[in-house]
């Protein structure tokens, strides 16, 4: 009898002692973190041929990246993550490599452009090389993308053409996502440097119409709005990397918080705030117990279905500048908090790929629809990642994140 008193009382002690763990918010050590981003990148830069092929992703039975050529819509993450790594550690070689990989993109503008990503391919590598040298040169390029990206405005929808190759494919006359919200910094950009107000105009339009159209009742959001090209009237909403019409892709989500967030800071627009704060709110309470999102979190497979990791590191970024508007200190700390707890989570071993690959993390799924990247390693998790460590790092150094001027 006081066998069995002892040996319950010991699976009790067990029982609580492993629940408070679970419980218990990971904890986080920024300067640890960088240096292994640091590092890893140094790795990848070992392994690397030549400045005309670009990591993007990492499948789980793979050790080295899958490049890409410059055309592709992940083009930019990969000089990205090097301008910030450069920021993280002052390495010069980090910084050479950086120039390189950036300056092989200008090749991006001798095409017509032919999708909306190019604030994704150009921002992320000469915004980031501008924001960090100063390089006239850089200063001009994205004048000129931003005026190629300016091209795909259609006045009479108010917003950007996101994939003119759908237009035909899948019948969407002009097609806007939630993940354009984030090439408009360019634009903002560019109307602060000579590109003048029409720039300015078109990125607020593009907005204030995706608020109209992307964003539920319920502040979840949807892929794709699809819109007339004659008299720009809304045709339906739907998805084209989520798990249905109606559910809340993960990573869209994400573009939502840190586009509306960008996109206060740029204007000053109170209604972009509360947008970027709702979406943020949804984003939080609808998380699975472990802290990292599913990829898509209305697939009926849950828990059996894939994380995404990127879409984590996309929302602690947006959720970091988020809490630096927030008036109380309360909500400041809230969000700040949120977004510590995904960067703490994303650094644990089951989120790190450690010596497992080249990459700073695993479990991203890019187009589970398509049956491609799904619990793979991506490009713009790694850089999300980096670009929210480092913004952590400022908060607690206090000093003031830089944007791009
Ligand atoms: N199209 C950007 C994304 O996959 O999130």
């Amino acid at each position: 009898m006081i066998y069995r008193s002892i040996l319950i009382c010991i699976a009790f002690a067990m029982f609580a002692c492993s629940s408070t763990t679970e419980q218990q918010p990971e904890k986080l050590d920024v300067d640890k973190m960088l240096a292994y981003c640091v590092e890893k990148t140094k790795v990848s830069l070992n392994g690397l041929s030549g400045t005309d092929s670009i990591p993007r992703n990492i499948y789980p039975d793979q050790t080295k990246w899958n490049k890409v050529g410059i055309h592709d819509w992940t083009s930019g993450f990969w000089p990205g993550v090097l301008w910030y790594a450069y920021e993280a550690s002052g390495d010069k070689d980090i910084l050479e490599q950086a120039k390189k990989y950036t300056e092989v993109l200008s090749g991006v503008l001798d095409v017509p452009v032919d999708n909306h990503d190019l604030g994704f391919m150009l921002y992320c590598s000469f915004g980031n090389g501008y924001r960090l040298t100063n390089d006239a040169k850089y200063h001009d390029l994205l004048l000129l993308a931003a005026d190629s990206l300016a091209t795909l405005y259609n006045p009479k929808v108010g917003t950007i053409l996101s994939w003119p190759v759908m237009r035909k494919k899948m019948n969407w006359p002009h097609n806007t996502i939630i993940d354009n919200l984030i090439n408009l910094e360019l634009l903002f950009w560019a109307s602060k440097n000579g590109d003048g107000s029409e720039l300015f105009d078109m990125a607020v339009s593009h907005a204030e119409v995706s608020m109209e159209t992307l964003i539920r009742p319920d502040y979840s959001t949807v892929h794709v709005a699809v819109f007339d090209t004659v008299d720009g009237h809304f045709i339906k909403g739907v998805t084209h990397q989520g798990y249905a019409d109606d559910s809340q892709w993960a990573r869209g989500q994400s573009w939502g918080i840190y586009g509306y967030t960008m996109c206060y800071r740029e204007t000053g627009n109170e209604q972009f705030l509360q947008t970027a704060r709702k979406l943020a709110d949804v984003f939080i309470n609808r998380l699975p117990e472990d802290g990292i999102p599913y990829w898509d979190f209305d697939d009926p497979n849950i828990p059996n279905a894939p994380k995404d990791a990127s879409a984590a590191a996309v929302a602690a970024s947006g959720l970091l500048e988020l809490s630096e508007y927030m008036k109380h200190d309360a909500d400041k700390l809230k969000y700040k908090k949120a977004a510590t707890q995904l960067l703490a989570k994303l650094s644990t071993d089951q989120y790190l790929s450690g010596d497992s690959n080249r990459s700073f993390l695993l479990h991203s799924t890019g187009h589970k629809p398509n049956g491609t990247e799904i619990d793979a390693s991506i490009i713009y998790a790694d850089y999300y990642f980096l670009e929210a460590l480092l913004r952590l790092k400022k908060t607690q150094d206090n000093v003031k994140w830089a944007y791009v001027k």
